[in-house]
């Protein structure tokens, strides 16, 4: 399978925050943006794979600035680094200004995604390629959200954490 890069899987969503999206606060809802966030991302994880693909995990997501209804919310996706079957998906939300137009960063997320055949299994994708600074960053973290991500569903000890324990114990050489 020929590798691609982080720019064919780009999905760039943007829509309107209206009334019945939002809190008694008149802010976008946060579940209504964990949705939008996964459509965008499930769009990208299927522009790399090419396959069917299920959200495996929400491995973070910061509601760093509330949306007030009426905003203009731009959610971009991306694969940020393909493992065997699962893909890391990474997601930035910016809101425009109303009146000058200018962006401004709203929140941020990182799925993964697992791309499966017709009957649910996992199947293969391809590769990643980081081009960017900003993609070659999130691509070396990625081993180790994983990992940690697998370590707190309980499908990995702790102890075969290899990148999350580099990160604590010094090398004793
Ligand atoms: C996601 C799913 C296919 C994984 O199945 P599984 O039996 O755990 O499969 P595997 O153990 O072979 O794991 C497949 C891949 O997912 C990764 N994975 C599984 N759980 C993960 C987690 N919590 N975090 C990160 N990666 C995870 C594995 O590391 C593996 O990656 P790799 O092949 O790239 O190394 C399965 O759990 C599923 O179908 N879940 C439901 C998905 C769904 O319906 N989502 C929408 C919810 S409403």
């Amino acid at each position: 399978m020929q590798a691609k890069k982080p720019s064919e899987s780009r999905t760039t969503m943007t829509d309107m925050v209206l009334p019945s999206e939002t809190n008694p606060l008149n802010n976008l809802f946060g579940g209504e943006l964990l949705a939008r966030m996964d459509r965008a991302a499930s769009i990208a994880a299927r522009r790399h794979s090419r396959r069917i693909t299920v959200t495996a995990s929400v491995n973070h997501v910061a509601f760093n600035q509330s949306v007030p209804v009426g905003s203009v919310l731009t959610v971009e996706a991306a694969v940020s680094r393909a493992f065997k079957t699962s893909m890391e998906v990474y997601i930035d939300v910016w809101m425009e200004d109303r009146f000058s137009g200018e962006r401004s960063k709203a929140n941020e997320a990182i799925y993964t995604f697992v791309a499966v055949d017709e009957t649910g299994k996992p199947t293969e994708v391809p590769e990643l390629t980081p081009e960017t600074d900003l993609e070659k960053e999130r691509f070396e973290a990625a081993l180790r959200r994983k990992q940690l991500s697998l370590v707190l569903a309980g499908k990995m000890k702790p102890s075969e954490a290899t990148e999350l324990r580099a990160l604590f114990i010094d090398d004793p050489s």
